[in-house]
């Protein structure tokens, strides 16, 4: 009889990653896959499902405008466990540190139903940064059965909170498998100006923000950053997909709307933004998956935050952090633009993060813990690896 999994995720960046999961088990003879989804995103999360053909049998559709993390946890919570006890999945998938992915966890744990953790492992080892996202992560490698490491680093954070090594399988992350299929995809872009711009050979920056620490006072600063490179930098074009959430626009629209070489657009399809990453000269982000995949591409990255838990692009040499404060990111992007010589020192292309074979390793690893199936070769070594892991054991746990 085939094993039900049950990948349950929410957000943009969770179907992003958990896509090539899917498309995995469907792929494998051994498993019955029941997509569900919490629709904690609604516009963002639909564009992902419908780019890589995912029909979920189950959505929540729990959003609401400004909710809030108690809000989210308690719908999911409720709405998941009526599901599980209706299907009774052999094991749930979850991705990453949302508080979709904790309340999946947590949800499935309380039923007896193994939880395979997608992503495992990353830490900042500042608990209020990312806030919630540290503590998420930290509170759902508590439940899970399984633990899927992207890297060697990761993998090595959860050995060092006495995690049993033999139920952690490094990965890769499933993040680069996707990005490998749509960037070759070349997606046209809907919008015929952004088209132009990438037709055009001009020099971009490409802009995301959105970490709830950064709202506010950060996100100011950012906004007022950009509004400054774009008068100073006429002859380069920043584009700045939005993120949906209003508590981001609130802040950054009235201090960059209107500037000519400022493009705004609602948040791109996944296919759009990955050929808008791969035309772009700089990334200047406070995303996760962003520094993820830009590396890959060889594009440098500053980070606009004072931590990261994705070490092993610091350590190559692909990305920076430079925090918010508003100077900064002004000197930090024009160094790039201006500045032949510390481009090039940056502009490496890497791939710490995977190889694009992490969904298949997913799925022997599912199948292993399942019973189903033998333990299979991991994703490799590689040398910025091992220099992040050192960095990290530098680093004070809990610090
Ligand atoms: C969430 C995750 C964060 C992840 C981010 C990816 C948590 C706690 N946070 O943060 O880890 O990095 O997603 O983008 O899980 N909205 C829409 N339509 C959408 C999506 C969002 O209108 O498709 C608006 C809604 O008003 C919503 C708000 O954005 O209330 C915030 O969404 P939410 O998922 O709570 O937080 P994010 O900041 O997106
Ligand atoms: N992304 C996208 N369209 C956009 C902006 C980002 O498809 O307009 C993708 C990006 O390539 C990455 C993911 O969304 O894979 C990152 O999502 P986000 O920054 O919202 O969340 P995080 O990774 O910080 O959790």
């Amino acid at each position: 009889m085939l094993k039900k999994i049950m990948p349950i995720y929410g957000t943009r960046p969770e179907a992003i990653k958990v896509a090539p999961i899917v498309r995995a088990l469907e792929d494998s003879n051994l498993f019955d896959c029941v997509v569900t989804v919490t629709g904690q995103h609604r516009e963002m999360l639909d564009q992902v499902n419908s780019l890589f053909d995912i029909s979920p049998q189950y959505d929540l559709d729990i959003i609401e405008p400004r909710q809030t993390l108690n809000g989210v946890l308690t719908k999911t919570i409720k709405g998941l466990d009526e599901i599980l006890d209706r299907e009774k999945p052999d094991a749930v998938v979850v991705q990453g540190d949302t508080t979709t992915s904790t309340a999946g966890a947590r949800a499935a744990f309380y039923r007896g139903i193994p939880v395979v953790h997608a992503e495992a492992g990353l830490r900042s080892h500042d608990l209020y940064s990312p806030f919630p996202e540290e503590a998420n992560r930290k509170l759902t490698s508590q439940l899970a059965a399984l633990h899927l490491a992207p890297t060697r680093v990761s993998r090595n954070n959860l050995v060092r909170e006495n995690l049993n090594s033999a139920d952690i399988v490094i990965t890769g992350n499933t993040v680069i498998d996707a990005l490998l299929t749509v960037v070759e995809k070349q997606v046209p872009f809907e919008d015929p100006s952004l088209e132009e711009l990438v037709g055009s050979g001009k020099r971009i920056v490409l802009v995301t923000t959105h970490r709830r620490e950064n709202q506010g006072e950060p996100m100011r600063q950012i906004a007022r950053a950009l509004a400054r490179l774009a008068q100073a930098k006429p002859e380069v074009q920043f584009v700045l997909p939005l993120h949906r959430n209003p508590a981001v626009r609130d802040v950054l629209l009235p201090i960059i709307e209107g500037a000519a070489n400022i493009t705004l657009t609602e948040p791109l399809s996944y296919g759009e933004f990955t050929r808008m990453l791969d035309a772009s000269t700089v990334v200047l982000t406070d995303s996760g998956g962003v520094q993820e995949e830009a590396p890959s591409l060889g594009k440098p990255v500053l980070v606009m935050r004072e931590n990261t838990e994705r070490p092993e692009a610091v350590s190559a040499g692909t990305v920076r952090l430079i925090g918010t404060d508003e100077q900064r990111i002004v000197d930090s992007v024009s160094q790039l633009l201006n500045d032949p010589l510390a481009y090039a020192d940056m502009a490496n292309a890497i791939n710490p993060y995977g190889d694009g074979l992490a969904a298949e390793r997913t799925v022997a690893a599912i199948a292993k813990l399942l019973g189903v199936g033998e333990r299979t070769p991991e994703f490799g070594s590689l040398d910025f690896d091992v220099m992040a892991a050192e960095l990290a054991t530098k680093r004070p746990v809990g610090a």
